[in-house]
């Protein structure tokens, strides 16, 4: 473990804390740091733009806690999603640290699930899906026209809420990724180290020709986490993947998260408060609110490190939902 210490400056830039952390140099958002636009970036936007949604009319910037890092490795640049003409989520600027857990969470219909899917491109397999603004990962635009996509999902790895093994062997659902992408390494070992790292291979080590489909339900999550690893993403999208499994199994997962940041960036979606807490060392919390024409829409309303979020947030709403009281 990288021990150099995190360096968390005010918006004078100043230094006021230090201390020991992963890699990770963490800044409150500043007009300055706005400015640090590589990349074809819309330049310079104001921050009062930042996280505002449509209907507010002038954002009021003061509760806007947006974390900035020096190496990150997505940066969402005003991005609002549509589903045909109905908007799903508006505006959301943020960026997402390497080798560090971040949480997504908010009441149903907030856009987490459709803000995950933008991170791989997965939400271009939705037809009515069209986005405004930008998405970065590292500096390239991940929207850009030579990217390509099953390269960029090759890359970034997802886990969904409900465990979906292939129908094949344990051994298969490892390798079968790696074969059809030209594999020219050992897939015996591929496998097994697939399965050591998704905390499984003890578990079925002795039956790898059996079907996936015959493992419990947080075997075969684990099991849908190795098949993640086996492509040696650069980071793993979870969508509430513990949301279907039971205490044990889901202590199992989250302990699996906690290890997989040591290699991967991970963003992980959940419902559940305590999971955040437990596993996530940012997040954001997204809220849904109606607009003018009746639908509702999500928008990020607070984004900083989880501790921060669970016991000092500095909106009331945030402050609301991490308290139960709504959603
Ligand atoms: N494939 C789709 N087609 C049309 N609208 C969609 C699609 N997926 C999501 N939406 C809409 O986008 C909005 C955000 O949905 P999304 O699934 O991202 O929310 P969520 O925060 O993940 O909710 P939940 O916690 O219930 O999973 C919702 O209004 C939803 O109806
Ligand atoms: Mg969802």
């Amino acid at each position: 473990m990288d021990n150099r210490h995190i360096e968390i400056k005010n918006n004078t830039g100043k230094k006021r804390e230090t201390q020991p952390k992963p890699s990770v140099e963490v800044r409150e958002n500043s007009p300055t740091q706005q400015k640090r636009n590589p990349g074809n970036l819309e330049e310079n936007k104001s921050s009062k733009n930042r996280n505002s949604h449509p209907n507010r009319e002038k954002n009021d910037q003061s509760n806007q806690s947006i974390k900035s890092f020096n190496n990150s490795v997505f940066r969402t640049e005003q991005l609002s999603v549509y589903y045909g003409d109905t908007l799903a989520l508006s505006n959301v600027n943020m960026e997402i640290p390497p080798k560090q857990v971040t949480a997504l969470i908010g009441p149903s219909g907030c856009g987490k699930s459709t803000l995950i899917r933008c991170f791989n491109r997965l939400n271009d397999l939705i037809e009515s899906f069209h986005s405004e603004g930008k998405v970065f990962f590292h500096d390239k635009n991940l929207y850009g026209r030579k990217v390509d996509a099953v390269k960029v999902r090759r890359k970034i790895g997802m886990v969904f809420q409900k465990p979906n093994p292939f129908p094949k062997s344990i051994y298969e659902n490892i390798a079968y990724g790696a074969r059809i992408n030209n594999y020219s390494g050992d897939l015996d070992e591929l496998v097994e180290n697939s399965l050591k790292k998704a905390a499984l291979w003890s578990e079925v080590k002795d039956k790898l020709k059996e079907n996936g489909l015959s493992l419990s339900g947080g075997q075969k999550q684990r099991l849908c986490i190795a098949r993640a690893v086996a492509l040696k993403p650069e980071v793993i999208l979870m969508d509430e993947p513990c949301s279907s499994l039971d205490p044990v199994s889901t202590q199992k997962v989250e302990e699996l998260i906690h290890d997989l940041k040591e290699s991967y960036t991970v963003i992980i979606v959940t419902h559940n408060m305590q999971q955040a807490t437990r596993v996530a060392d940012f997040t954001a919390f997204f809220n849904a609110e109606e607009g003018e024409s009746g639908n509702r829409f999500g928008y990020l309303v607070e984004y900083d490190n989880t501790e921060k979020i669970f016991q000092d947030p500095q909106e009331q709403a945030t402050q609301e939902y991490v308290s139960g009281r709504f959603g």
